[in-house]
C-alpha cells in the first residue's frame, strides 16, 4: 500500500508514470484508491475547466462499413445489421438542429464507407462551416490517407477522433482481421497531428484478451502522442460478432482509468461516454466524477438510432431519445456540474490559436 501511496502521488505531481508502476497500480485498485484517484482528477479537472462540461452532438450519418473488426456491431461480416446512409442534406439538417438546440461542436461519425469519397466529405464540412462558422466539426471516420485528412481539415474540419484500440501489435492482431494493423492505424494519428487537427486517441476497457501489461502500453501510448482528446469506454459484447460471448468491460476499472488519464494529460477532453453509461445507470455521471469533461448526446435521426449498434444495449436509442439533451442537463447538474454549449477547445489548443479559433 505505501508503494501504491508514493505511486499515485507520483503520478498527480509528475503526470507520468512508469510501465512497472501503473501495472502494480492497476492490480491493486481498491475502492479507496479508486476514490482517491477520482478526488484529484475531478479537481485537475476543475483547476482547468471549472465545473463545466462540454457537449458535442454526435451525427452517426452512415452504419456501412468495409472493415470486419471483431468486436463491432456494423463489421462488414455482420449480414443482420440493417443499413443505412444519410443524404448531405439530411447531415447538415441534423447539425443545424444540433445548432439550435445550443451544440457549438458537431462530430460526424461513420463506419469506413466509401459511399462518402473524399469530394462528398468536403462539401458536407464545407455546408456546415458556411452556415455555422463558430461551430467546430469533428470528424470520426476511420483510417484516411495523409492527403484525405489533409483536404478534410482544409475544408474547415476542426477534430478528428480515431480511437488506437490498443497499443499492443498482437492485441491488435487478436481484435482485428489481418488487413489491419496497429501500426497504420498510429500512424494515421501522427499524420492527423502534424496536419493540425484536434486529435484524439483511445482504447475499449476490457476488450477480449487485454491484460493490464495492454493497458500500460496504453497509457504509455497516450502519453506519447498526447492527444487534444481521449475517448475510452468499456467494451461491450455484440450478439452478432466473432465476440459475442466475452464479457463486458467493468464499470470500476473504466472508471479508474478515467481518473487516471487526466491525470497524466491534465487539459484533455474526455468524454464520459455512452458505452459507460450503457453498463450503469449514472454511469456517465460517475465518469464526470471521476475526472471526464465531455458528453456526447446523440443528434442522429431518432429513426436510424437503433441501427447504429456497435454493441448491445446501447441507451438513447428508443423513444426517450429526442430529450437526451435535456436528460444530460440535468443529470449534469444534478452532480454540481454545468454543461455549456461552447466549442469547448482544448485549453492548451486555445492558448495557441488564432482569432478565428483553429
Ligand atoms: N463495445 C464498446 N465499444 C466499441 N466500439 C466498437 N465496438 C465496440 C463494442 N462492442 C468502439 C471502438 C471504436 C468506437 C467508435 O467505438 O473503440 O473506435
Ligand atoms: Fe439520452 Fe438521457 S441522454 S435519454
Amino acid at each position: 500500500m505505501a508503494d501504491i501511496s508514493f505511486i499515485i502521488n507520483k503520478l498527480t505531481e509528475t503526470g507520468s508514470l512508469t510501465r512497472d508502476e501503473i501495472i502494480p497500480l492497476l492490480e491493486n485498485l481498491t475502492p479507496e484508491i479508486r476514490q482517491t484517484l477520482a478526488e484529484r482528477a475531478s479537481s485537475i479537472a476543475r483547476e482547468h475547466y471549472g465545473n463545466k462540461v462540454f457537449v458535442r452532438g454526435l451525427i452517426e450519418f452512415t452504419n456501412y462499413c468495409k472493415n470486419d473488426c471483431y468486436y463491432c456491431g456494423i463489421r462488414c461480416g455482420n449480414k443482420n445489421a440493417e443499413r443505412y446512409r444519410l443524404s448531405k442534406e439530411e447531415i447538415v439538417g441534423c447539425a443545424s438542429c444540433g445548432y439550435d438546440l445550443g451544440f457549438r461542436t458537431i462530430v460526424l461519425q461513420g463506419g469506413e464507407d466509401a459511399y462518402y469519397k473524399d469530394e462528398l466529405m468536403v462539401d458536407i464540412i464545407r455546408a456546415i462551416k458556411a452556415a455555422h462558422p463558430d461551430c467546430a466539426v469533428t470528424l470520426s471516420i476511420g483510417e484516411k490517407s495523409y492527403e484525405s485528412y489533409k483536404a478534410f481539415f482544409d475544408a474547415g474540419a476542426d477534430r478528428y477522433l480515431l480511437r488506437h484500440e490498443t497499443a499492443d501489435f498482437d492485441h491488435y492482431a487478436k481484435l482485428h482481421p489481418a488487413n489491419l494493423s496497429a501500426e497504420n492505424r498510429q500512424q494515421c494519428l501522427y499524420n492527423l497531428k502534424k496536419i493540425g487537427f484536434q486529435t484524439g486517441a483511445g482504447f475499449m476497457v476490457g476488450s477480449p484478451y487485454q491484460t493490464y501489461e495492454n493497458i500500460a502500453d496504453d497509457l504509455l501510448f497516450l502519453k506519447k502522442l498526447d492527444p487534444e482528446m481521449v475517448g475510452i469506454g468499456p467494451f461491450i459484447p455484440h450478439k452478432d460478432t466473432v465476440f459475442a460471448d466475452f464479457k463486458a468491460g467493468g464499470l470500476e476499472l473504466t472508471l479508474a482509468l478515467l481518473s487516471i488519464i487526466r491525470l497524466m494529460l491534465p487539459t484533455v477532453l474526455l468524454p464520459a461516454t455512452t458505452a459507460l453509461g450503457t453498463i450503469a445507470p449514472n454511469g456517465r455521471e460517475l465518469g464526470i466524477l471521476a475526472g471526464a469533461n465531455v458528453v456526447m448526446p446523440n443528434l442522429s435521426p431518432v429513426g436510424v438510432r437503433k441501427k447504429y449498434a456497435l454493441y448491445d444495449n446501447k441507451i438513447c436509442t428508443g423513444e426517450e431519445a429526442a430529450e437526451c439533451m435535456n436528460c444530460l442537463k440535468n443529470r449534469i447538474s444534478n452532480i454540481g456540474y454545468e454543461i455549456v454549449t461552447d466549442r469547448g477547445d482544448n485549453i492548451r489548443y486555445m492558448q495557441g490559436s488564432t482569432k478565428e479559433g483553429r
